[in-house]
């Protein structure tokens, strides 16, 4: 007998439909017109400020959705069903031709993505495996070599509808190609556990 174990795998979570036509129409009429800071790496794409989930019914209702999504992904990473609280929200809105730089999220442990319009497959969001990780400074890419979880660098999301949730840890890389489809928009959003316990030594975190 042989096995081939993955060691060390990243865990990421997506819930298809998350929110309904409604709440996704609410939140498109509310933010999608406030998003007016140009991303300094792409003209055709602009965010929101930072938005607090308590500022709007709206966004309270996300939030509520998203938590138990959010528990159980938390307790993936840390071992512990942990109580969780989102930071911080934004809105960006992808027009034809932009695209979103290869960056991850400070300060925080969980990030996720909730589409709230569907995304063309041009600009499905990718992530990125650091190129400061350890591997070999040699690669086998061509169009005969077949890609793996040992090999590959990059993870193109599957087609993302309107109302669905990527949830995944913060310090992933991630980058949006040149969106070729229409207007695309997402709310991001960043979460914290209120505590870490590493055998006593425990670190707390407030909004
Ligand atoms: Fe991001």
């Amino acid at each position: 007998m042989s096995e081939i174990i993955g060691l060390f795998p990243t865990p990421l979570m997506r819930v298809e439909k998350l929110l309904d036509a409604a709440l996704i129409d609410a939140l498109v009429a509310e933010f999608s017109c406030g998003a007016g800071s140009t991303n300094p790496k792409s003209d055709l794409l602009a965010h929101t400020g930072m938005l607090a989930p308590g500022s709007s019914a709206a966004l309270r209702m996300v939030a509520a959705l998203i938590a138990p999504g959010l528990a159980e992904f938390g307790e993936h990473l840390f071992g512990e069903r942990l109580s969780w609280s989102i930071k911080e929200m934004w809105v960006n809105v992808l027009e034809t031709g932009g695209h979103q730089a290869m960056h991850n999220h400070a300060n925080s442990f969980v990030s996720g993505v909730l589409y709230l319009t569907a995304s063309h497959p041009s600009a499905a969001t990718v992530f990125v495996k650091s190129p400061a990780g350890s591997d070999f400074i040699f690669n086998n890419n061509h169009p005969g070599a077949a890609a793996s979880p040992f090999n590959a660098g990059k993870y193109t999301t599957p087609a993302a509808a309107a109302g669905d949730l990527v949830l995944f840890p913060s310090y992933l890389l991630h980058e949006v190609p040149a969106n070729r489809g229409e207007q695309r928009v997402t709310l991001a959003f960043n979460a914290i556990p209120d505590r870490l316990d590493s055998w006593g030594y425990t670190v707390r975190f407030t909004n």
